[in-house]
């Protein structure tokens, strides 16, 4: 595997290394000496168009434990903001003897596009590319999801596991990612949206998809929740008639978990718009692995990058 681009490059054996390897470099992070040699004289450019605090975060940090050189580019305060293209950033990157590009950008496509052109010899990593897809967030989920239901669970996937994934689907790289790489592991993945968040073609991939939240609860025993943000930013028009409508019908708030009846997990991606896809009893409950999917997040990139970049594993 060079590239990651999309949660569809991993087949169920490599999306299961990627979570075992992932649980080793967790170990890692607990040490008093939290490195590992094995990017030792690579360069790896965290390239961001768009913005971002968990992801940017979460890839620098693991970069640095596994003693790789870091540089940092976002579009403000680069060179982008004059309106250079990504063609030529991306080569000026590649002058610099960068080894891996990691990359965020507001263009659905634009990893794919990186990863297929000339302009750079070295591995990319998608870091969300405009709805299309966020395949370390999807890893960081599993690996959240693994050790939340089944502990170190090495060699082990999530056969079984029902999984909502619920909100603002239609402008989600989350959820696309999601549902690709929770059924590679063997998850039941149910989707939950206004109608006009469910696309059509998103829904036919799940297990059951369904307009109304409350229905859903009654029908089925979820083993997780996944409540996906709101993503106003992304919305040219009018997707549902106010925000206290949408929390009212499409929100997890007290009322609606404790009708879930059991320990369900409660996952976000964040950044969560609290009070309107979540209340904050939900948000801060001891079910609520968001700040887990953080602190795993350092974990599953360190094992992406290992793995695509590594020069002990390549040696
Ligand atoms: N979940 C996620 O991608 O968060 P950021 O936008 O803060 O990176």
């Amino acid at each position: 595997m060079k590239h990651l681009v999309s949660a569809a490059d991993l087949d169920r054996a490599q999306a299961i290394t990627l979570l075992d390897t992932a649980a080793e470099m967790s170990a890692v992070s607990e040490r008093d000496v939290k490195k590992l040699p094995a990017l030792r004289g690579k360069t790896v450019v965290n390239l961001f168009y768009e913005d971002s605090t968990r992801t940017r975060v979460s890839f620098e940090v693991a970069e640095k434990r596994l003693s790789a050189d870091v540089i940092n580019v976002s579009a403000k305060g680069s060179s982008v903001s004059k309106g250079e293209s990504l063609k030529d950033t991306v080569q000026t990157l590649a002058a610099i003897s960068a080894d891996v590009i990691v990359m965020r950008h507001n263009a659905s496509g634009a990893a794919h596009t990186l990863a297929n052109s000339d302009w750079f010899a070295g591995s990319v990593i998608n870091a969300g590319d405009g709805t299309h897809e966020h395949p370390t967030q999807a890893l960081l989920d599993a690996f959240t999801l693994r050790e939340r239901l089944f502990g170190k669970a090495i060699g082990k996937g999530l056969d079984g596991v029902n999984v909502a994934v619920v909100g603002d689907i239609a402008h989600s790289r989350v959820a696309r990612s999601n549902l690709i790489l929770l059924k590679t592991l063997g998850a039941n993945v149910h989707l939950i949206a206004p109608p006009t968040l469910l696309p059509k073609g998103l829904a036919s991939k799940a297990v059951s998809a369904y307009n109304n939240f409350d229905t859903a609860i009654e029908d089925q025993s979820f083993d997780a929740v996944m409540m996906l943000r709101i993503q106003s930013e992304r919305m040219q028009a009018a997707f549902f008639p106010s925000e206290s409508e949408y929390s009212k019908l499409w929100g997890l708030n007290r009322e609606r978990y404790q009708r879930m009846g059991k320990e369900t997990l409660i996952m976000h991606p964040g950044p969560m718009n609290r009070g309107l896809e979540i209340d904050s009893f939900c948000a801060d409950h001891p079910n609520s692995t968001v700040l887990d999917q953080v602190r795993n997040g350092v974990s599953a990139r360190m094992a992406v990058l290992y793995h695509l970049a590594g020069t002990e594993r390549n040696a």
